[in-house]
């Protein structure tokens, strides 16, 4: 068991807490993957056979995180509140690739699997922002070379972003926070376990419903993210003020 500093705080987030602004998750029933297979735009194969369906794929949902009636919700506010103002480090592991987080002033932040409003060429590795849609004939801005740019997102088969980073922050965590997932895909649904065996942290489910995983969670809250995360958040300040010293026995008391 390595020893938690003893209040740092992990906070894993998928879909759901983007939901509330407008943004589709991927398996609920009006979600992403009712309307397009995983396997016609999420996989490196998919790009190779037909990477105009999937530029179009990404492009149209691009386009949707520019508009401006996509804002950060209470609960990307409220994890943004709880780094500002935690007395110990917070790190948001994030699935998701919009920039929501971000806006809400979140700092301390894991894009997992990549970020929808960065592109990166195949030729030359650069990876750089681009919020305007991406075509088969887009130059590279660093290299020039056509014909290699592609979505900065991880698709299914690819190794996620910044793993090392990650299971040290988890490995060292007293906390852990599993927010809007459910708790299907992997290695992030595999990080409560993960946690569960390095460390003595409490863990926290935080999601509409029970997610495929809820049975390891010491504590689970069910409801909207934009009312739990809040709730959670304004708990976690108020022991911060009371019992900084050692968290985990006051979290577990209350
Ligand atoms: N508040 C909180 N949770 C919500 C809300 C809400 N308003 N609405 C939906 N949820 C929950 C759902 O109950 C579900 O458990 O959010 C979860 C969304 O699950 P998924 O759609 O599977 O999304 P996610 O877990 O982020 O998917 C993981 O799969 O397709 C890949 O790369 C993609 O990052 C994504 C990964
Ligand atoms: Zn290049």
């Amino acid at each position: 068991m390595t020893t938690p500093h003893h209040n740092a705080i992990v906070v894993l987030t998928g879909a759901g807490i983007s939901k509330e602004s407008g943004l589709d998750t991927f398996r609920d029933a009006d979600g992403v993957w009712a309307k397009v297979g995983v396997e016609e735009v999420a996989t490196p194969e998919a790009f190779a056979r037909d990477p105009v369906k999937v530029h179009d794929f990404y492009n149209s949902r691009r386009r949707t995180l520019m508009k401006g009636t996509v804002v950060p919700n209470a609960a990307h506010a409220a994890l943004a509140r709880l780094e500002a103002e935690w007395p110990g480090e917070v790190l948001i592991v994030t699935q998701n690739i919009d920039d929501l987080h971000e806006r809400a002033g979140s700092r301390n932040l894991v894009h997992m699997h990549g970020e929808h409003l960065k592109v990166r060429c195949q030729d030359c590795g650069a990876v750089y922002a681009w919020t305007d849609d991406l075509a088969v004939d887009s130059a590279c801005l660093a290299c020039g070379g056509t014909g290699g740019m592609r979505p900065h997102v991880v698709w299914f088969g690819e190794m996620p972003l910044e793993m090392e980073r990650i299971y040290a922050a988890l490995e060292g965590c007293a906390l852990f926070v599993s927010v809007g997932t459910s708790g299907n895909v992997y290695p992030a649904a595999g990080f409560v376990r993960h946690v569960r065996q390095f460390t003595e942290a409490h863990t926290v489910e935080l999601n509409l419903e029970p997610s495929l995983g809820a049975s390891l969670f010491a504590e689970a809250r069910y409801g909207r993210a934009t009312e739990v995360v809040p709730r959670f958040v304004d708990e976690l300040l108020s022991l911060a003020a009371e019992d900084a010293a050692d968290f985990r026995r006051a979290l577990l008391r209350r």
